[in-house]
């Protein structure tokens, strides 16, 4: 049995620069905490691995943050969540929070939706993680599910706004709307809202109106305030400026000017870490 301790800080993996658009929200939602921030940066993507291999990536990025100390594992990775989440669980007694359970939470306490889209990895896609997870959730929704392979390694690469990605999404958002239209989208994917501008307004092009798009971070920051809550697990420590350290696998520099971009300042010291055998 592990004995977290509340002013332990919280660990957040991603297979990159993706768990970001969560980490932000995660600290909007709780300033008074420390984060330790994982992106497994050298074997990114995750989405295009078997399920058998991403939940070893999981689970190897799981206990380098339960061997520093996390108090509890947000895993900010939908492919992740869906090939790993019970592997995960089962490695460790603190609490652990996926993206998919949270969305689609989101999703079923919105009134009116018929049909969603859910823009997701290959892997997330071939799951059916959500299908299952809004059922659960309660939601009565027809659902059309579109992989985005391209926008991983355009958000990786800092490639988020201009004519390749335009045309990128103007090609998946299509595909998703060959077989109508649909009242909501869903980014199951924690690298898309890098793409954000460009997603909406293909959206936009498209579709001919606005269509609310819905992001993993706000769902897992209300997850993540439940699971501490119940735990009695949240900091004493006064609100300041946010504490997070990086670490990454492969490449700190790289991830340096796209994380600094993304969250809007620096980002610091970005650490090197290994990980289990790849
Ligand atoms: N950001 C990840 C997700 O939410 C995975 C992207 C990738 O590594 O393929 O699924």
């Amino acid at each position: 049995m592990t004995h977290a301790n509340a002013d332990a800080p919280i660990g957040v993996f991603d297979s990159g620069v993706g768990g970001l658009t969560v980490l932000a929200a995660l600290r909007a939602a709780l300033p008074t905490e420390r984060f330790l921030y994982l992106g497994d940066t050298a074997r990114v993507p995750y989405g295009t691995k078997s399920p058998a291999t991403v939940a070893r990536y999981a689970e190897n990025v799981a206990d380098v943050l339960l061997a520093r100390g996390a108090k509890a594992l947000v895993i900010a990775c939908n492919t992740a969540s869906a090939f790993g989440l019970e592997a995960v669980r089962a490695r460790t007694g603190v609490p652990v929070v996926d993206v998919i359970g949270p969305a689609a939470a989101d999703v079923a306490a919105r009134p009116g939706l018929r049909r969603i889209g859910v823009l997701g990895t290959r892997g997330t896609v071939a799951s059916m993680a959500y299908p299952r997870a809004l059922e659960r959730a309660g939601a009565t929704v027809e659902i059309a599910q579109q992989p985005c392979p391209l926008f991983v390694p355009l958000a990786e690469d800092g490639w988020t706004s201009g004519p390749v990605p335009r045309q990128v999404a103007d090609t998946y958002i299509g595909s998703l709307l060959a077989s109508g239209p649909v009242d909501a989208v869903v980014l199951g994917c924690t690298h898309y809202p890098l793409l954000r501008e460009e997603i909406d307004a293909s959206l936009l092009r498209q579709m001919g109106r606005h269509v609310p798009v819905i992001e993993s971070g706000p769902a897992a920051a209300r997850a993540l305030v439940e699971a501490l809550d119940a735990t009695k697990l949240r900091s004493a420590r006064p609100a300041g400026p946010a504490l997070t350290t990086y670490l990454v696998t492969d490449d700190p520099a790289g991830f340096s000017v796209v994380g600094e971009r993304f969250l809007g300042g620096s980002v610091g010291a970005v650490e090197h870490v290994s990980v289990g055998a790849a």
